[in-house]
């Protein structure tokens, strides 16, 4: 009796693990990047719309510029301190950011650049030029 109430402790604790483990993984990784350059389709995306929108004031590949270097941000800020900041704009130390909140490319697609950017920061793809995987 005694040895049977004992393994199941370990048992209940994985089973939990378990039932969470869905959550842990929507929390991580939003992108996928193959040979250090190849990026799935969403992420390219973010790519593209963060050239076209973001990337005259935190150059090309987000290393900063006029604005921050937002490979750097992201390891510090939320995902939600990014939406406001981008939704809102930002006025800071550094500078004014506009709000683009009204621009319905950049809200549309703001999953795909913080895909993107938070891939840059966490290092899975360098200051390099993407491709689209496939
Ligand atoms: C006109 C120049 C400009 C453009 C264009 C611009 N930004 Fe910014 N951005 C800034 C400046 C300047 C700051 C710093 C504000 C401050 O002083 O805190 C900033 C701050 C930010 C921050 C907050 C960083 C932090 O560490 O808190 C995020 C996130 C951000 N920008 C994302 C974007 C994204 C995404 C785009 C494109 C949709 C974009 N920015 C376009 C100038 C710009």
């Amino acid at each position: 009796m005694k040895t049977n109430k004992i393994k199941t402790v370990p048992l209940v604790m994985m089973a939990s693990l378990l039932a969470f483990s869905p959550f842990i993984q929507a929390e991580e990784q939003p992108y996928t990047v193959t040979d250090g350059q190849l990026l799935d389709s969403e992420t390219y995306n973010g790519y593209k719309l963060y050239r076209n929108w973001c990337a005259r004031c935190h150059g090309t590949y987000g290393q900063g510029m006029a604005g921050p270097n937002l490979a750097d941000s992201l390891n510090i800020i939320s995902k939600d301190e990014f939406i406001t900041s981008v939704t809102e704009g930002k006025m800071g130390q550094i500078g004014m950011m506009p709000a683009w909140g009204s621009n319905p490319q950049v809200m549309e697609g703001i999953d795909q650049l913080y895909a993107y950017l938070k891939a840059r920061a966490d290092g899975a793809i360098g200051e390099v030029k993407p491709k689209k995987a496939n």
